[in-house]
């Protein structure tokens, strides 16, 4: 299965060794207070707001699922993580694991894993940012089932890369630099808001200090990855693309995307259920027993639509 890892071996005392397996277990951050989007923020978690056909959330969480991640950290807020709880449940329904843990405070990105450190527990962690949505590529499962440990992130072309984290290259194409929303960028390179780690990443955000915006910078992880030599950027392939909904501009305009996709090419973009069927976290007795459950709507219409297909493709039916 893809971002498992094993090392080492452990005496068990009758001379058989147990093997360690690490896994690639991921957490998504899903608090903030979502100001800018008031008043649509008033009363949902910004994650929870509708991205065209569904919630924000189910974008991030389907590209990890695509990726073979199947254990999950959802960090909210107190208030915001029942509303979670009840839209996501314990992900048995889509063959994964989700764990709930809070974060009171927004006190930065980087806290996350000390408040997941009992869930990471000695594996490797992808953190991802619930407003971030990716579509197009293999990128995240290619790097996901070859990693071998430090530190990945990725890299993307944008017009305001004073908003972002800004990595810096050399000729040879290394990055050298990375800087939080810079006043003078050194380049057009912002860091999306998914990060794939190696255990350590828990002892270095446990040593980071807070920034001048009193919060514990994702940036600050990155820079000492860097230091150690042990962070990969990669950047992201051209046709990717990448949408971080922060604003209600950016909000109409992924929603207009995702729309624009999905209607002409009768696919859905962000569809946990799919994502586990092609993954193989689901046979596809169980995906049509979850179709089963639903209303009927144009979302299980689309469902019973990949079920087909999916038994036209295996001759049954
Ligand atoms: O979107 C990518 C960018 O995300 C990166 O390029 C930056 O390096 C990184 O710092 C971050 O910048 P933002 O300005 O987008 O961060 P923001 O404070 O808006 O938070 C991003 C998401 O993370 C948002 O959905 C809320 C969530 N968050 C943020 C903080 C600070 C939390 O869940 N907890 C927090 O403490």
């Amino acid at each position: 299965m893809g971002g498992q890892f094993f090392f080492g071996g452990v005496e068990t005392g009758r001379g058989q060794k147990t093997v360690h397996v690490v896994t690639m277990k991921a957490i998504i951050l899903a608090c903030g207070a979502g100001s800018r989007l008031c008043p649509l923020t008033q009363v949902s978690s910004k994650q929870l707001l509708a991205v065209f056909d569904k919630p924000m959330i189910y974008y991030p969480l389907t590209v990890l699922m695509a990726s073979g991640v199947r254990e999950y950290c959802l960090i909210s807020t107190p208030d915001d993580l029942p509303r979670y709880q009840r839209l996501l449940g314990d992900g048995l329904q889509w063959g994964i694991s989700i764990e709930y843990r809070a974060q009171p405070l927004p006190d930065g990105i980087a806290q996350a894993f000390l408040i997941a450190a009992d869930f990471i527990g000695s594996d490797n962690v992808t953190l991802m940012l619930g407003d971030n949505i990716f579509f197009g590529g293999d990128d995240f499962p290619r790097v996901v089932s070859s990693f071998d440990g430090g530190a990945t992130i990725f890299a993307c072309r944008v017009k305001d890369p004073q908003c972002y984290g800004v990595v810096e290259f050399d000729r040879n194409g290394n990055a050298v630099s990375i800087e939080e929303k810079p006043r003078e960028p050194k380049s057009s390179y912002a860091v999306p808001g998914v990060y794939i780690y190696d255990n350590d990443v828990v002892e270095i955000a446990r040593a980071v200090k807070p920034s001048a915006w009193a919060e514990l910078e994702i940036t600050d992880v990155n820079l000492e990855y860097l230091r150690r030599d042990k962070l990969q950027v990669r950047r992201l392939s051209r046709g990717f693309a990448w949408l971080d909904v922060g604003t209600i501009n950016a909000l109409h305009e992924a929603s207009a995307y995702i729309e624009a996709i999905e209607c002409r090419q009768g696919v859905k973009i962000g569809c946990p259920e799919e994502a586990a069927l092609v993954r193989g976290f689901l046979g596809i007795e169980q995906f049509e027993d979850l179709i089963q459950k639903m209303p009927t709507c144009e979302y299980s219409e689309y469902l019973c639509s990949v079920a087909d297909e999916w038994h036209r493709l295996k001759g049954e039916k």
